[in-house]
């Protein structure tokens, strides 16, 4: 029986132009062949499963059809809800076991990188039926293969692609395609919909590709082709033109299109703004109005679909209208996919990416700052992967993450062996190098993070102490008197600290409120910088902490931007519903970025932006023991650049 070789399609990039054009070359014999009604039994006996962890209906059935057509077979759960994922069963694990039970896996997921990860885990091969806003390539299959049937070609054409291009996953795939084909691409997104950073940087960077920013008049009076498109005009909708110069493309376009071939509308994505952003008021209306100028009068109409109110039901009987046509290619042209990954899909090597994959000091692997990334969502055994991303000339360190593609922008980098943390600065940019190749790089997103791990600054200036142990001890009592006297229901209060000194402040004040309220509140401790910040009890009783109804006092040592007490805000609202929250800190030392204020300051002391204020405290909810430890000292920041050459 054939097999399978492990050959997966993540992205669409994984197909080089030539493959596509044997796979389209097969589909449009498949089509022939279905169109006369031949029994085939290419893939007699083997199994495809089909996972979809989101609603389908084109990918999936036409996916199944495909299969079935070609003599296999499928089993499927089409809603993984009613699976073990609904049980808490990862992706991985799930890919591994129906690996046993199939020889090709599609599927589907709503996390972004998450088809990077099945391909990883599967032993079959594996092919990304959508995953989260990243790509669809198969659906990008379907779309170039009835593009280029209505247009002859698709080296040269110009395509406008409308809507939502944040999210639109056929639409990012559709894009690395069609720059690869050589094609204009005109986007017109919803407002704030725009393409993201990381698709531009991926067109720009590996297709040389150039994104030239046009109002609607330039573009009206430069190509002509969009007076023609409806938008409201309240919508600040901002159009982009690709151009190819890259000398591979094969008909590089550096001149405006004269015309359009093709408009691709794409519905705004819902689910993914997860309750915020756009309201779809205004959002792209597709009508027989687009087609009426002569520069739109050539240009096909497609549509990945489902629709929803972006594509007038008027168009559908125009035969410019091909998006029936689209959905329909979803069989042959699955159908050449399946049978080229199992006749041919014998992939040469692919170049590696240029940049190195990012090695950090054990222990201190980043997150991904997309909070819809695959490794967000399976922390328990995938480890965030990054590699650097272009960084020249920047003030910070950018990180791609090689899962969902977002970049992490780190503005602390610290070097493991020395315990020295740094501001990042390009002059850093060889060293970091450097310490990626040691895997000796940490990166932290705050200074505070920094400290909490035990780093010390590269250089500062000299310490200058401004509260000793007695007048900390002083400034507790003085907080812990104002809580009690502001606390209506003693017995409701709940103190959580923010770890670590936090925390050592938070048993401080309870040790300091339990004989002026006759009741020790109970005391919890926050890691904010956890991956997953959960309340923790520190005043050694086991039950489970209530903030339920509970007024919470938050403790932590200096108050800065504001953005860890905003961290601890949101453990604590994860954690429950408590009738008040209130914040008591030792210093505050200005400079917030948050609207938040302060409820006790034990004191405030202005400082300017490169200094720093740094508390130490002995561990233990008593001061007094061990006054010669705690103190609180100030020093300024000498940066790296004042001293690059220096640097380590
Ligand atoms: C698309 C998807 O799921 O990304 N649908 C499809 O597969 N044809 C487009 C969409 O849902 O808007």
């Amino acid at each position: 029986m054939p097999r399978f070789p492990k050959c997966d399609l993540v992205s669409i990039d994984d197909l080089t132009i030539a493959e596509i054009e044997q796979i389209f070359e097969r589909a449009a014999d498949f089509a022939a062949a279905l169109e006369r009604g031949d029994r085939l039994a290419l893939a007699e006996g083997l199994i495809m499963a089909t996972l979809f962890y989101e609603p389908s209906t084109r990918t999936r059935l036409s996916f199944e059809s495909a299969m079935h057509r070609l003599g296999g077979s499928v089993i499927s759960s089409a809603d993984m809800h009613s699976s073990s994922a609904a049980k808490g069963e990862t992706l991985a694990d799930t890919v591994r076991v129906v690996s046993a039970y199939a020889d090709l896996l599609v599927v589907r997921h709503p996390n972004d990188g998450a088809a990077r990860v099945a391909a990883e885990y599967a032993s079959v091969p594996v092919i990304n039926a959508g995953d989260g806003s990243r790509e669809h390539p198969t659906q990008t299959l379907c779309d170039l293969y009835i593009l280029q049937r209505k247009k002859g070609r698709l080296e040269g054409l110009t395509v406008a692609i409308c809507g939502d291009l944040k999210y639109g996953r056929t639409v990012h795939s559709l894009i690395y395609a069609l720059a690869r084909f050589g094609a204009n691409i005109v986007t017109v997104p919803y407002g704030g919909m725009a393409l993201p950073d990381y698709v531009l940087e991926r067109v720009a960077a590996e297709r040389r590709y150039k994104l030239s920013t046009l109002t609607i008049d330039e573009l009206k009076s430069q190509s002509g082709g969009l007076d023609a498109l409806y938008l409201t005009p309240s919508a600040p909708h901002q159009m982009a033109l690709f151009t190819g110069d890259d000398p591979l493309a094969r008909v590089p376009t550096a001149r405006p299109p004269a015309a359009l071939d093709a408009f691709y509308v794409t519905r705004l994505q819902r689910e993914r703004l997860n309750g915020g952003g756009a309201d779809g008021q205004d959002y792209v209306h597709f009508d027989a109005r687009a087609l009426r100028s002569t520069r739109a009068q050539g240009a096909v109409v497609m549509h990945p679909l489902p629709r929803t109110d972006e594509l007038a039901y008027e168009l559908d009987n125009d035969p410019r209208a091909v998006y029936f046509e689209q959905a329909a290619a979803g069989v042959p042209v699955r159908m050449a996919l399946i049978a080229w990954m199992l006749e041919g899909a014998r992939r040469a090597a692919r170049p590696e990416p240029a940049q190195p994959l990012v090695r950090f000091k054990t222990g201190s692997t980043p997150r991904c700052p997309n909070a819809l990334c695959i490794t967000r969502h399976e922390s328990a055994y995938l480890t965030p992967r990054f590699r650097l991303a272009h960084n020249a000339g920047r003030a910070v360190l950018g990180l791609r993450c090689e899962f969902c593609e977002r970049e992490l922008k780190v503005e602390y980098v610290g070097h493991a062996s020395s315990r020295r943390y740094y501001h990042f600065d390009e002059n850093l940019y060889g060293y970091v190098r450097r310490w990626i190749e040691d895997g000796t790089l940490a990166v932290f997103e705050t200074v505070k993070e920094a400290e909490e791990q035990g780093y010390e600054p590269y250089r500062r200036g000299p310490q200058r102490e401004i509260m000793n142990a007695a007048e900390i001890a002083h400034a507790c009592q003085a907080i812990s008197t104002q809580i009690a006297a502001d606390s209506a229901e003693p017995t409701a209060l709940v103190v959580v600290g923010v770890v670590s000194r936090g925390a050592i402040l938070a048993m401080r004040v309870c040790e300091a409120l339990a004989p002026i309220m006759n009741f020790r509140p109970p005391c919890a401790a926050v890691d904010v910088y956890a991956d997953d910040p959960v309340l923790r009890r520190i005043d050694g009783a086991t039950d489970n902490l209530c903030v339920d109804g509970r007024e919470v006092v938050l403790v932590d040592d200096v108050i800065n931007s504001g953005w860890t007490v905003q961290r601890a805000m949101t453990a604590l609202w994860r954690h429950g519903r408590p009738a008040a929250v209130k914040l008591a800190v030792l210093i505050d030392r200005g400079h917030r970025a948050l609207p938040i204020r302060p409820n006790y300051i034990g004191r405030s002391i202005p400082t300017a932006r490169g200094e720093r204020v740094s508390v130490r405290l002995a561990p233990g909810d008593t001061g007094d023991a061990q006054k010669g430890v705690d103190r609180v000292v100030i020093y300024s920041l000498l940066e790296p650049h004042v001293a690059s050459e220096q640097a380590p």
